[in-house]
């Protein structure tokens, strides 16, 4: 009976949480306070973000996005901008097996053509060798912002009007949403923020309208699957209500 009511509970759960997306902030913090250079505390993050995927796997979320590069990112230090394409490209070639393992889908989404030939590729390849994993899917924003994913979408409904594609009139939230950079995937239920800052910094905008909100100053090469835990635990303390009244 207990086990029954187990079952129950952890479907529950996994029905409510679908969809994490993690700002990973702290990584230059980290290595400054240690007395080294910006990209070890990125190569850290990024060991710490493969500990993070793989503990969504065993939570059974269904979509983690993770916010690895920003389009205000490029006003960094060549050399540190350097580094971390650098770690993109480690990451696009060594993991690839790893995903498959873990039944893992890795999506891309930015503006992809700011990227280099090479690592376009890369990605492309990446993604295409992925794609019919069913399990988690892993969304690496790189060259995002969320003002941007607007924009887009926008020309793109634009293009559709004008060639007839779709009414003007018949623009709604749920057919703009097909649109944006994240349309075949649920909305965000939980926004992770490491590193102590209280902000979105441009990442998905339209797509956290309604998710909740954990903020910690655990820088992220820190964060952990503990850490990851009381995120998630903090979560199930809410109530959403979508705009409605307390039931
Ligand atoms: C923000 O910390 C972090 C970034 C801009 C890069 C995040 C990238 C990784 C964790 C590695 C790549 C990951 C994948 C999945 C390929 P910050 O440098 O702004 O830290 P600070 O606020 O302490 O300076």
């Amino acid at each position: 009976m207990l086990h029954k009511s187990l079952l129950k509970n952890k479907k529950i759960q996994e029905e409510n949480l679908r969809h994490i997306a993690i700002i990973m902030d702290g990584n230059g913090r980290w290595s400054e306070r240690k007395g080294k250079i910006r990209t070890l505390g990125h190569k850290e993050g990024f060991k710490t973000a493969k500990k993070i995927v793989k503990f969504a796997v065993k939570r059974n979320i269904k979509i983690l996005t993770l916010y690895a590069f920003s389009k205000e990112n490029w006003k960094r230090p060549k050399i540190e901008i350097m580094g971390l394409m650098e770690l993109f490209f480690f990451a696009l070639k060594n993991e690839i097996n790893n995903l498959n393992k873990y039944n893992i889908r890795l999506k891309i989404i930015g503006e992809k053509s700011f990227f280099n030939k090479k690592l376009q590729n890369y990605i492309y390849k990446a993604e295409k060798k992925t794609l019919k994993n069913s399990g988690l899917i892993l969304n690496i924003a790189a060259n995002y912002s969320g003002r941007w994913d607007i924009i887009q979408a926008t020309k793109r409904i634009i293009q559709a009007v004008q060639k007839g594609i779709l009414d003007i009139k018949k623009i709604q939230e749920q057919n703009f949403s097909q649109y944006l950079s994240t349309s075949e995937l649920s909305p965000v239920d939980l926004v992770i923020r490491t590193g102590g800052e209280k902000r979105i910094s441009n990442f998905l905008l339209w797509q956290i309208a309604y998710s909740e909100l954990y903020f910690t100053d655990i820088l992220w090469p820190d964060f952990n699957q503990s850490t990851f835990q009381e995120a998630i635990d903090y979560f199930f303390t809410r109530e959403r209500r979508f705009g409605r009244i307390k039931k």
